[in-house]
Order: structure tokens, then sequence, then C-alpha cells
């Protein structure tokens, strides 16, 4: 895989608070690569700074090898779909999208073909007519995204282009998008704070917080092996445990000792031990380790949500298997379900 752009010491300051804070990443040719963060973290500020609408303080964007921190955004081979679309309102979606080739000077001839090309990628063909305030929210995204197609950049950036959608249509967008990613075989550089989404569409995943990266990885890392406190609990729900590693893959929380696969751990370090809510597994009392109390309970479609309390410390399980408000139930957990956590890790979240 080769690296296209290279994000080096990047500092940026707004009002003296510093936003972005010597960050560093590399993104690589043909990636869907996904940033995930609170609102506030800086994400679109990072993608401002990777489209050129925005100056670094310090450090360098590099681009195939080049350094482009002060080139123009029209310079770039990148293009960006915004936070908020930007359509031309008085315009029809054939001259939105035709907009920036005009102002290039290319040939109309040739701007009919890549409109027309543009909007059968998007699913959009014969609206070419249609005035923007007559189509609908996901139609106006389409549109936004053709028109950041069109003069085929390297890279595009999308800062959460979803959001304005209802979850079904979000959802086919998703699906498209993907597609759209393959079809083209460009960069994806997507923006979002939904962290279901950043796990379903991307190749690699950059979760961020306070201006700073809290862990790059695959989908499958970030939710299966977070970091540190901060990731999580930020992707998906987590049961977060005080433990104790003892050596030889055992570890001991709720006054249990239970098998795990983690062994870059000290003999009789402490830990976090992190365990998702569906990881669980609901038994007979006398074969659990842990006990808990069912103090509130969510049916979600599929399975059960219930609240516990287990020494006096709340739980999260997912369950197939209804139980009463307060029962008592037992829990067990398999070795390959338990995460540990260094505790100093603590300190980014
Ligand atoms: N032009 C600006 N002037 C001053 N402060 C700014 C400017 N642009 C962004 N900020 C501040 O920088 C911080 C990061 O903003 P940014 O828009 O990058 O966050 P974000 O992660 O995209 O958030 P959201 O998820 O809400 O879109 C915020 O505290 C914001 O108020
Ligand atoms: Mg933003």
């Amino acid at each position: 895989m080769k690296k296209l752009i290279e994000l080096k010491n990047i500092t940026k300051s707004f009002d003296e608070q510093i936003i972005l804070d010597d960050f560093n990443l590399y993104i690589n040719e043909n990636e869907f690569i996904t940033l995930v963060g609170p609102s506030g973290c800086g994400k679109t500020t990072l993608l401002r700074i990777i489209g050129g609408f925005e100056n670094t303080d310090e450090g360098h964007v590099v681009f195939d090898n080049q350094d482009i921190t002060k080139l123009a955004p029209n310079d770039r081979q990148i293009n960006t779909v915004f936070q908020k679309y930007a359509l031309f309102p008085h315009l029809n979606v054939y001259d939105n999208i035709a907009f920036g080739l005009r102002l290039k000077k290319r040939d109309e001839q040739e701007i009919n073909e890549l409109v027309k090309w543009s909007l059968k990628l998007v699913n959009l063909s014969n609206y070419e007519q249609r005035d923007i305030d007559r189509l609908s929210g996901g139609q106006q995204q389409r549109v936004a995204i053709a028109r950041a197609i069109v003069n085929k950049p390297k890279v595009l950036l999308l800062d959460e282009p979803l959001g304005a959608l209802d979850l079904k249509l979000r959802q086919n967008m998703q699906y498209e998008l993907k597609e759209l990613q393959k079809k083209l075989h460009i960069t994806f550089v997507f923006v979002t704070h939904d962290q279901e989404e950043a796990l379903s569409m991307s190749d690699t995943v950059v979760v961020m917080n306070n201006g700073q990266i809290q862990q790059i990885g695959t989908p499958e890392d970030i939710y299966n092996e977070p970091k540190n406190r901060f990731v999580a609990n930020f992707i998906g729900e987590s049961n977060i445990i005080p433990g104790k590693y003892l050596g030889n893959k055992l570890v001991e929380f709720e006054n249990a000792i239970f098998e795990c696969v983690d062994t870059n751990f000290k003999e009789n370090e402490l830990c976090d031990v992190v365990i998702r809510p569906e990881d669980f597994d609901v038994v007979n009392l006398e074969n659990a380790k842990i006990k808990g109390i069912v103090t509130d309970k969510v049916f979600k479609g599929v399975h059960y949500e219930l609240c516990l309390d287990v020494n006096n410390k709340e739980y999260i399980i997912h369950t197939y298997e209804d139980a009463q408000i307060g029962s008592t139930i037992g829990l067990n957990v398999d070795a390959f379900e338990i995460h540990l956590m260094k505790v100093n890790s603590l300190e980014n979240a």
C-alpha cells in the first residue's frame, strides 16, 4: 500500500486554544479512512487542513511525497463534501455539478459527459434539470457528492455527509458510498461522530478526542481491543471493571479468578478489564462467578438490555432471555471475551 497523504506534526489553535496538538497521521491510496470523535474534537478542522481551507500553525501536509501545506484548495487533487451541502439553491442539478468545471473553462461537451457520468454514479440520471429545492435531503446529498467527484479527484473528503438523513436513508447511503469508493478507486476520508457508521464503512478508523488520536486501527481492532477507557466507552458500550493480572493468563476481578488471553502485564499488576455487554453468559447462580441484581431493563428488539448492580458497580449486559427487575442473575465470561487495558491508559481519557 502506498502512502498518499501524510499529516506531519500538525498543530492548530483558535483563539489560543489548541484544537489539534502535534497531530500525525498517514492515509493510504484507495483507503476508506474514518475520523470519529465527539463534537468539537477537531474533525472538521483536520479535514479543512487537508483540503487547504485552513492553515496550520505548525506542521506539514504531504501529498504523494510533495509538500502541499501552502497549496490552494483548487490546486489540490482533493475534493470536499461539506458538513452542510452548500449547493447553489438558484441553480438546477446540472448547473450545480457543472459549476466548478466551467470555472476551470472546460469545454461544454466534456462538461456534459462528466456531469452525466457523475449523476449516473449517484443514481440521479434524469434529474439534471431539477431545481435544488425540489429534491429530498437524500437527493441533495447525492448532488453534493456528484459535484465533488465530477473532476475525478484522488481524494474525497466527506464531513458528516449523512448527518441530516433519517436512519433508513442513512443506511442506504452508507452502502452506496462504500460501493462508490470501490468503483472510483480513490481515497475517502470520512468524518462522523457515529461510531456504528465508522465501524461499518471503514478500512481504518481513527478515534479522536481533544485534538489527539486515541487509537488507529481496523474496525475490529478498535472494537475488540480498545487501547484506553475513552475508546472503550466511545466505541460501543463497555463494562470497565478494576482487576489484577495474576500472571499465566489469569486475571482477578469481582473476587473471582478468570482465564484471559492477554499476556503483556506483570504479575500482580493492576489493570482495567473491558467486557462488552453482549459478551457475558447468563448462567445458573451456582455456576456463576459474578452475581448481579437487575435494576433496570429495556427490550431492544432482538435482545434485552439489563442494568445490573454487581458489588455496587453498574453493569450493562445484553441477553435474549427476559429477567425480572429485583432478581439476582449469575454471569460468566469466556477467556477470549475478556480484554485487559493498562490502568495508566486512563490518562488519555
Ligand atoms: N474558525 C474558527 N474560529 C474559532 N474556533 C474555531 C473555528 N473553527 C473551529 N473552531 C473550534 O475548534 C474546535 C474544533 O472544531 P471542529 O469543527 O473541528 O470540531 P468537530 O470535531 O468537527 O465537531 P462536530 O462533530 O461538532 O462537527 C471547536 O472547539 C470549535 O469551536
Ligand atoms: Mg465538524
